[in-house]
């Protein structure tokens, strides 16, 4: 196809999980054609009826809303993904491999060599997925390998920053983009693909920084990002235990250290950790990936950084047999949360879950209260018990554990609370109650990081 009489590519999306299914439906909504596609025929059937397998703010109204203008459809089939677009995004996961910290490439390689030989006409493959740097290079190889002779096909990385919980408006209002990319042609072919992006932005007023670069740094931004980003988490969670310790607070010093514009106040939250899909699996992937590169010991910090992610999780659990007494042995537990985060169903890697099963292997008797995310935690730990109300959870507790900041346990009654409770103990693992209040209802508060 040529640039100019296709000034709206359409647009396929290689993968509908928590990135896909976002990609598509928010380009629908900035009035490109699209289809997304996924092996999963059942996740597809769901797409395509309106509904979202997986919760995510807004996205279930404009799923549906932009399905009803005939602009969105939902696929399997390859064939017929390659026949409709002009620029293909692979949106598929990248997991951490079974028994190494590398990610795991396969649902990459499955996306491209079953596009590849279906191709039609002339189209770009736009990578968007976090993968070991070199990856664009591996996909041009093997889009040449498979696609049919004489078939024009170039490729472009565009790294994804959306954060669960805010992923419709990262995506349609993202704070910047990065194309990496070989020719002009391609680099052509993404403004047109962003057109609607930069459109919106220009009607309100802001400008969406574009850095266009080469494949490698492209690549190399997403999983630079995501490492400086759980650094900083496990920096101010350092300075937690070293409060700890000192009597001092993390949180006054997070403020503190803050102002400094050059370091900022985002990011400094100290806590039970960070989890989630991307960072542990991300830092863990670069970490291999440099040591392919002869360059390991660059990145052996981050290694410190994962060690130091995971201590707070095992801080939390020593700290709750402590307060009850020393042994966690039928100790009745109230954990409030489950997921990695709130507004979110997300449970992988979820500090929240990874508490609750170390407790309930001490013996406890553990009560789990997510007001997204209890389906998928009981299919990752069905040894628990799931409350469906935070009345319900706290109910004869020996102890409270907060361990996702969910809004509804931010804004909790604590002498409503107080009353169900057999005691008024409480440990705030992210440090989104006020002691002060809490303090003043009676209960004994316990913050992380702080005195
Ligand atoms: C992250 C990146 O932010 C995003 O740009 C990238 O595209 C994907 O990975 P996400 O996994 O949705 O996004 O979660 P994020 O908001 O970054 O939080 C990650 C984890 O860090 C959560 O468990 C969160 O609770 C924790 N966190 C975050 C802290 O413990 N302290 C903080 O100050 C911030």
């Amino acid at each position: 196809m040529s640039v100019s009489t296709h000034q709206r590519p359409r647009l396929t999306i290689l993968g509908t999980g928590y990135l896909g299914a976002t990609h598509a439906v928010s380009m629908a909504e900035l009035g490109y054609e699209v289809l997304g596609v996924d092996v999963d025929e059942a996740k597809i059937a769901k797409l395509a009826a309106g509904e979202v397998p997986f919760h995510e703010p807004e996205l279930d109204e404009l799923l549906r809303k932009n399905l009803a203008t005939g602009r969105l459809r939902f696929t399997t089939s390859y064939a017929e993904a390659a026949e409709f677009g002009d620029v293909h995004f692979i949106c598929v996961g990248t997991p951490q491999k079974n028994g190494s910290k590398a990610a795991d490439m396969t649902y990459v390689e499955s996306a491209v060599s079953s596009l590849a030989p279906h191709l039609t006409h002339k189209s770009l493959v736009v990578g968007k997925s976090t993968v070991p740097v070199g990856t664009a290079e591996w996909v041009e190889q093997l889009l040449h390998k498979h696609a049919p002779d004489g078939t024009e096909v170039e490729v472009a990385w565009n790294p994804e920053f959306l954060r669960e919980g805010f992923a419709v408006q990262d995506t349609l209002r993202p704070d910047r983009l990065v194309f990496g990319v070989k020719t002009d042609w391609a680099k052509e072919m993404l403004d047109y693909a962003y057109k609607g992006v930069f459109e919106l932005a220009q009607s309100e007023d802001r400008e969406v920084p574009v850095v266009v670069t080469d494949f490698a740094t492209a690549e190399l931004v997403k999983v630079s990002a995501n490492s400086f980003l759980a650094t900083k988490i496990s920096f101010i969670n350092a300075m937690a235990e070293v409060c700890e310790a000192a009597g001092a607070d993390v949180t006054q010093l997070a403020r503190a250290i803050g102002y400094d514009v050059r370091i900022g106040n985002k990011f400094l939250r100290a806590g039970v950790g960070f989890g989630g899909g991307c960072l542990p699996k991300d830092i863990r992937a670069f970490q291999a990936r440099a040591e392919e590169l002869g360059v390991g010991s660059a990145l052996h910090f981050l290694s410190e950084v994962d060690i130091i992610n995971t201590r707070r999780r095992e801080h939390v659990v020593k700290l709750t047999a402590e307060l009850v007494g020393g042994s966690l042995e039928g100790v009745r537990i109230a954990a409030l949360g489950a997921t990695f985060k709130p507004n979110s169903d997300d449970v992988r890697d979820s500090p929240a879950l990874a508490v609750s099963r170390a407790l309930h292997e001490a013996g406890a008797t553990v009560n789990v209260y997510d007001p997204e995310g209890a389906d998928n935690a009981r299919r990752d730990l069905p040894e628990v018990n799931y409350a469906v109300s935070l009345g319900e959870v706290v109910r004869d507790a020996d102890i409270v554990v907060v361990l996702t900041e969910w809004e509804e346990f931010r804004h909790a009654d604590p002498t409503t609370l107080g009353e169900l409770v057999k005691h008024q103990r409480v440990i705030d693992g992210r440090n989104c109650l006020d002691p002060i209040t809490w303090r003043a209802a009676g209960w004994e508060y316990h913050g992380l990081g702080r005195p």
